[in-house]
């Protein structure tokens, strides 16, 4: 079979790719594990370098996901899977409204309509995000069945998504599921656009030797996943049997609710005796409004009934990115 990762070159995509090679199948549309013969990593801007860990199984492609005729070039075969997660991000959603719009939803639409067009009914997985809840109208907990409430053109773009993808799944043209991803940490490289980029800066700015400058107080608290525990997540969610999700098929991924502060101690802890870069507090008017805006909680039941996996603490996630991101 063939599977598609829009976005794939980016922090989870990548991450995603990996472990799909490594596991070699995936349900396909048949409802019975498929040996995963092509793997399309299609992105934007992906690095100039090809990234390590792919083999010849993966392809990347370059290409724009509002432009519907490379989007349908990547559905060209009917035993097919979808991992959508390309997008634009929290901070540049708000920053530019039209291309926003253009990529979550225009280039969304493409991506169902192509695989509405296959004559199977291939497994979508779309990345979404809490960000689809948020203000004042949102309770202290935001579970499954909360109302979506999106302060950010971003979150508004995701909690359409899920729409679509239950519409396209109920009207039998494509099988969905949309994951609703908390914060997820620590992305190496560079901070990206997302308002939450702090919440991976605390960690591998000072991991680095650099100064880590925070936006918000030490007292914010925000539901964090590990990147591989999101990627056992979306695996997870891809093979779950369609009907364990009902008409409802968006699901809040497993977070841990923890502080800036308590971030910073799981650091320490780990870190030992290597040498930290400098943490500084300095409140950004943007980013703490943007995040002042999303839940602090989460009630992720219907996950963990489902197997998704949850991480144990925050020590494991800084361990796990030590050993995958930083030389040995
Ligand atoms: N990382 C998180 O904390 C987090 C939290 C909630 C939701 N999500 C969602 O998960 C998904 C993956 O997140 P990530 O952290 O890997 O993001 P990322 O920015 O690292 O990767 C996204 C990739 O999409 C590509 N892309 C952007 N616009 C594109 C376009 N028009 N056409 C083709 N490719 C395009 C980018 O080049 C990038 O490589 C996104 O949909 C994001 O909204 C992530």
């Amino acid at each position: 079979m063939k599977v598609i990762v829009t976005g794939g070159t980016g922090f989870l995509g990548l991450a995603l790719t990996r472990r799909l090679l490594a596991l070699g199948r995936l349900t396909g549309p048949s409802g019975r594990p498929e040996p995963i013969e092509e793997i399309v990593l299609f992105d934007a801007a992906p690095p100039p370098d090809r990234p390590t860990g792919l083999d010849n199984r993966a392809r990347i492609v370059v290409g724009e996901m509002a432009d519907r005729d490379q989007v349908f070039a990547l559905a060209d075969r009917d035993d097919l899977s979808v991992f959508h997660l390309a997008s634009v991000v929290s901070g540049g959603g708000e920053q530019d409204f039209d291309l926003a719009l253009r990529v979550n939803l225009t280039g969304m639409l493409n991506l169902l309509e192509a695989c509405r067009a296959r004559a199977s009914c291939p497994r979508v997985v779309f990345a979404s995000s809490l960000a689809v809840f948020g203000g004042d109208a949102m309770p202290p907990t935001v579970g499954d069945a909360t109302k979506q409430t999106p302060q950010t053109t971003y979150g508004v773009t995701k909690a359409i998504g899920e729409l679509l993808i239950n519409d396209y799944t109920r009207k039998g043209f494509l099988d969905g599921r949309s994951a609703r991803l908390p914060t997820v940490i620590i992305r190496p490289g560079t901070p990206n656009k997302a308002a939450s980029s702090f919440a991976s800066g605390v960690f591998r700015e000072p991991l680095n030797g650099e100064t880590c400058v925070l936006p918000v107080k030490p007292e914010t608290m925000m539901p964090v996943a590990g990147h591989r525990t999101v990627v056992e997540g979306f695996l997870r969610l891809h093979e779950v049997e369609g009907r364990a999700l009902g008409h409802d098929r968006a699901v809040n991924l497993p977070g841990l609710a923890v502080t800036v502060a308590e971030m910073i101690d799981s650091l320490r802890r780990v870190a030992g005796d290597r040498p930290l870069g400098e943490i500084r507090v300095e409140p950004d008017p943007f980013i703490e409004r943007i995040v002042a805006t999303w839940p602090a909680r989460t009630d992720s039941d219907r996950a963990l009934a489902l197997g998704l996996p949850q991480d144990r603490g925050l020590d494991d996630i800084v361990r796990a990115y030590i050993e995958d991101f930083l030389p040995a």
